[in-house]
């Protein structure tokens, strides 16, 4: 065999052999110490005191201490690592190994992720709570749309109902939000809403979103109490109404590739971590968002206006269309499923 040949096929062996861990193929958990961890990268776009902020904190916590410091989970908040443009491409390409987007953001990859942004679908908490245990539920994660991206769903996370807020003028009735531009996260659903209420609406990063607030890119957005709280928006906004129109809560998404070559013993521990950090963040949620509303009421900067439950069903007439335009793309078993979870 020439030289050269040789040396070709010696060098890809050692390629394989690295990418596999080094030496011998996949790592055994005897590899990882204290001294020498298993690293989840798990990056995130809130800040470290949100809901989804301190979850994840717990989840790494937790990770250590049942490893034993073997596993060691760092977490990058605050969009410091990835953004929401960004996130989902460095999961597939395994740059990170977990993600916890608002469930909007999937709709790259199937857009029935948009079934969170149908407006007032889910009547309370216990609602979603009971949604997220629902098979209905779980084939969201069974999807091709992940398995083929190398993504596996792990757990869903709640955050809250989102809000409305402006710098222009309190936002109750319908005609209020005429003519306003809006940041969205992502999709054709929240465009469609905004657009039944005569609102423009722009695609804006949750890491961006202050700075075109107070540049007056957009007028308004819409959060849960606890995202317009952490993030400081009712610094860059006059008005804030509490219309509950719809929710944003999260997905625990994982490189289905890392997660299963981790070695069995530590992904067992690590799986076991994350089913505590999910009941964790779910005791969380409600809690965190009613200590943000009141902090929004105190800070003075922000009119806010509790609506009440009348007002809030004329804001759901006018948002009609929405279920008109987009009931078949979200699809009628998800929505029949979600509705039939109600108490
Ligand atoms: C947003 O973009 O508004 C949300 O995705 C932020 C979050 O809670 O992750």
């Amino acid at each position: 065999m020439k030289k050269w040949l040789l040396l070709t096929i010696i060098s890809a062996i050692a390629l394989v052999l690295a990418a596999c861990g080094g030496g011998g193929g996949a790592k055994s958990s005897d590899d990882y110490t204290k001294e020498n961890p298993l690293v989840i990268k798990f990056s995130h776009v809130t800040a470290i005191d949100s809901v989804k902020g301190k979850s994840a904190d717990y989840f790494a916590k937790l990770v250590d201490e049942k490893t034993e410091g073997r596993v060691k989970v760092e977490v990058y908040p605050s969009s410091q690592l990835y953004g929401d443009a960004d996130e989902l491409d460095a999961l597939m390409s395994g740059n990170v190994h977990m993600i916890a987007p608002s469930v909007t953001k999937m709709v790259k990859l199937d857009p029935r992720w948009q079934y969170v942004d149908m407006p007032f679908l889910f009547q309370d908490a216990e609602h979603v709570q009971a949604f997220f245990d629902s098979e209905v539920a779980q084939s969201l994660f069974n999807a091709d749309a992940l398995a083929s991206n190398d993504i596996m769903g792990k757990a869903f996370w709640p955050n809250g109902f989102k809000n409305f807020s402006s710098n222009k003028n309190p936002l109750v009735k319908p005609e209020d939000f005429a003519g306003q531009k809006f940041r969205a996260q992502a999709g054709k659903v929240l465009e469609a809403q905004f657009k039944a209420l005569n609102a423009g609406s722009a695609t804006i990063s949750f890491g961006e979103t202050y700075a075109a607030l107070q540049q007056g890119t957009v007028d308004g957005t819409e959060n849960p109490h606890n995202n317009f709280d952490t993030m400081k928006f009712y610094e860059v906004q006059k008005y804030y109404s509490t219309s509950a129109h719809g929710r944003l809560d999260y997905a625990i998404f994982v490189n289905k590739s890392f997660w299963e070559s981790m070695p069995e013993d530590l992904g067992k521990l690590v799986d076991e971590a994350l089913a505590e950090a999910t009941t964790y963040a779910q005791g969380l949620a409600a809690d965190e968002n009613a200590k943000s509303l009141e902090k929004i009421k105190s800070v003075g900067s922000v009119e806010v206006y509790e609506m009440s439950q009348e007002e809030r069903d004329v804001l759901k007439e006018a948002m009609q269309p929405v279920y008109d335009e987009f009931a078949d793309v979200i699809t009628k078993e998800l929505l029949d499923g979600i509705e039939a979870l109600k108490k």
